[in-house]
C-alpha cells in the first residue's frame, strides 16, 4: 500500500503546482494575482505568537541606515579593512594608489576623478571623504549603499595614510614627521656596520 500511497501524493502535488496552462497562453491574465490570499504588514495573524503578521526585528538588531557613523580611532585593523574597501569600491576610478590614474578616468573626459594627492584634497580631513562617501560629489556618486558607516571612516583612514605615503617630510603631520625620523634612525646603519 505504502508505494501506492505515496506515488498517489506525489501525482497530487505535482498537479497541484502545474501552472503551465497560465504560462502557454499567449497572454496571461495576472489578474488571479490581484485576489490571491496574502497577509499585509499590519493584518493580525494567529500562525505568530504575537498576533501580528509584522514580526519584531531580532533583539540588539541595528537597522542599516541608522548605523552610528562616528570617527573611529585609527589602528593597524581599520586601515587595513580600508585599504581593503577602497581597493574595492574607489580605486576603479580613483587608481590604486589613489592618483586618479585608472582605465575608467581616461575615459572620464568631462571630469575625471581627481589624485588625492593634490594639495586641496589632501587638505581634506578624514570626515570630509566620509562625507563624499555618503553623499557622493559632482560626478561622483553615492557609495553609502555599498560602504557600510564603519568602513566610511576605515577608507578615509586609508586614504590619508595614501596621501602620507606621496607627502615630503616637511609637510607631514608633526607626530607623523617624530615617528619617521625615528624609524629612519632605527634603520640607519651603525656605524659598526660601516666600513
Ligand atoms: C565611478 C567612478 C568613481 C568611484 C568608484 C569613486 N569615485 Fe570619487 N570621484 C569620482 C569623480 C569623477 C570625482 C570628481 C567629481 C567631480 O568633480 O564632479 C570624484 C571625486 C572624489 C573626491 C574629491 C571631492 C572633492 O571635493 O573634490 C573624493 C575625496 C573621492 N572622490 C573619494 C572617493 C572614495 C573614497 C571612493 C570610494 C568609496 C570613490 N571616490 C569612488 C569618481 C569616482
Amino acid at each position: 500500500m505504502r508505494p501506492l500511497v505515496a506515488s498517489a501524493s506525489l501525482v497530487l502535488a505535482v498537479s497541484s503546482c502545474d501552472n503551465s496552462e497560465a504560462f502557454r497562453k499567449m497572454n496571461p491574465s495576472w489578474s488571479r494575482m490581484l485576489t490571491q490570499p496574502r497577509a499585509d504588514a499590519y493584518d493580525p495573524s494567529e500562525v505568530f505568537d504575537n498576533g501580528k503578521v509584522m514580526q519584531d526585528p531580532p533583539r540588539g538588531t541595528i537597522p542599516a541606515d541608522l548605523e552610528p557613523s562616528e570617527p573611529l580611532p585609527i589602528t593597524r585593523e581599520l586601515v587595513v579593512l580600508g585599504r581593503t574597501s577602497f581597493e574595492t569600491y574607489c580605486a576603479a576610478c580613483h587608481g590604486i594608489l589613489g592618483d586618479g590614474q585608472s582605465v575608467v578616468a581616461e575615459k572620464m573626459l568631462l571630469r575625471p576623478p581627481p589624485s588625492f594627492h593634490e594639495a586641496r584634497i589632501r587638505a581634506f580631513p578624514p570626515a570630509t571623504i566620509v562625507q563624499v562617501i555618503e553623499s557622493g560629489y559632482g560626478f561622483m556618486p553615492s557609495y553609502a549603499v555599498m560602504v557600510r558607516p564603519h568602513e566610511r571612516w576605515a577608507v578615509a583612514a586609508y586614504v590619508k595614510a595614501l596621501q602620507a605615503s606621496r607627502m615630503p617630510a616637511s609637510e607631514l603631520p608633526p607626530d607623523l614627521r617624530d615617528a619617521l625620523e625615528k624609524s629612519d634612525k632605527q634603520n640607519a646603519p651603525s656605524s659598526k656596520e660601516t666600513p
